[in-house]
């Protein structure tokens, strides 16, 4: 993105860790100490943005919860902390920096929201089962955009889940078919394109459509 000119506004719960970030901080890319779990943190980037104008925002941030997401894993422990965790992160945590972040949104010239989802979260296409906590806050934030769309369509305010494919990334391992850089390509590219007649979609990093 720092390539194509713009301002990046990124947050991470560790900047000093987060290695390959800081590498690209400077006048157009501003490092933001923020855990979406924690309010306090999420109220001081809005704090820290003042009155900038937000012409997209990225919910990327994203876990499984925990390894232990199977049927009979869960059910050795009721507390089912995994699952909350997963949708404290993934559906919770999204909504919060969106809430914090839209009176910057409606400044904004494109005024954006995307979320990225999974194929996991998708309900028509989940035949194979198993990651109970990350299929159930998927489809969450999934219901979360949809009804951002609605209650956002009259301020021009659009928002879409965008699933990045299978990726090499920590969460997607070696074994993923797409490198990181094409994924990213392809969510701009549709983020670039999306227009208020596109809010409330479930898209793909390669321009395709997902079932709901
Ligand atoms: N990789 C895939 O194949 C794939 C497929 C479908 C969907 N996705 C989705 O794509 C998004 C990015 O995932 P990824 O593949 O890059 O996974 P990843 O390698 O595990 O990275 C997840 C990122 O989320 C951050 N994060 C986790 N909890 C957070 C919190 N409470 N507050 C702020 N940041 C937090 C992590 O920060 P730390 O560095 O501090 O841990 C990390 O930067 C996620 O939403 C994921 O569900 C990924």
């Amino acid at each position: 993105m720092r390539g194509r000119g713009d301002h990046v506004e990124a947050c991470a719960r560790d900047p000093e860790g987060a290695r390959e970030l800081r590498a690209l901080a400077g006048e157009r890319v501003r490092l933001h100490r923020v855990d979406v779990t924690d309010a306090t943190t999420v109220r001081s980037i809005a704090d820290a943005l003042g009155s900038v104008a937000v012409d997209v925002v990225f919910n990327v941030a994203g876990t499984y919860g925990g390894p232990r997401q199977s049927l009979a894993q869960l059910a050795e422990d009721l507390a089912l902390e995994d699952v909350l965790r997963a949708y404290d992160v993934n559906a919770r945590g999204a909504l919060r920096l969106v809430l914090a972040l839209l009176p910057h949104v409606r400044r904004g010239t494109a005024k954006r929201l995307v979320h990225i989802t999974s194929g996991m979260g998708s309900i028509s296409d989940n035949n194979s089962g198993g990651y109970l906590g990350y299929r159930m806050s998927k489809a969450a934030l999934n219901m979360m955009s949809r009804t951002l769309a609605v209650d956002l369509r009259g301020e021009g305010i659009t928002s879409v889940v965008v699933n990045p494919g299978w990726v090499q990334t920590d969460m997607g391992g070696p074994s993923a078919p797409t490198p990181v850089a094409e994924s990213v390509r392809g969510i701009l590219r549709e983020v670039d394109r999306v227009t208020l007649a596109d809010s409330g979609e479930f898209l793909n990093w390669d321009g395709s459509r997902s079932p709901w």
